[in-house]
């Protein structure tokens, strides 16, 4: 995989995905992350990374508040708990 698809990072956040716990880098969006957690399908997934398609969103709980977001826009953070993704992202992880 090419790394330079990644932001600069130097250490790995945890994210819950619906139960799942996955490593990102930091620095990166939530797409990217989980592109690097799965990157042999989430490179492959019709998804545009440029905010307009709409097949990467996903709902975010933030201390109860649940709000939903374009997974290719959205920075991943430490701790950041996805409650439900597309169809796209869940038939790719
Ligand atoms: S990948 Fe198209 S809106 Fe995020």
């Amino acid at each position: 995989m090419n790394s330079n698809l990644f932001g600069d990072y130097q250490k790995l956040l945890h994210v819950d995905v619906m139960g799942q716990q996955v490593e990102v880098p930091e620095n990166n969006t939530l797409l990217r992350g989980l592109q690097f957690h799965a990157p042999e399908t989430i490179s492959y997934g019709r998804f545009c990374w440029n905010g307009t398609c709409n097949n990467c969103t996903v709902t975010v709980n933030d201390s109860g508040c649940e709000s939903k977001g374009r997974a290719c826009r959205l920075a991943a953070s430490d701790g950041m708990h996805v409650t439900s993704v597309s169809s796209e992202i869940r038939r790719l992880l």
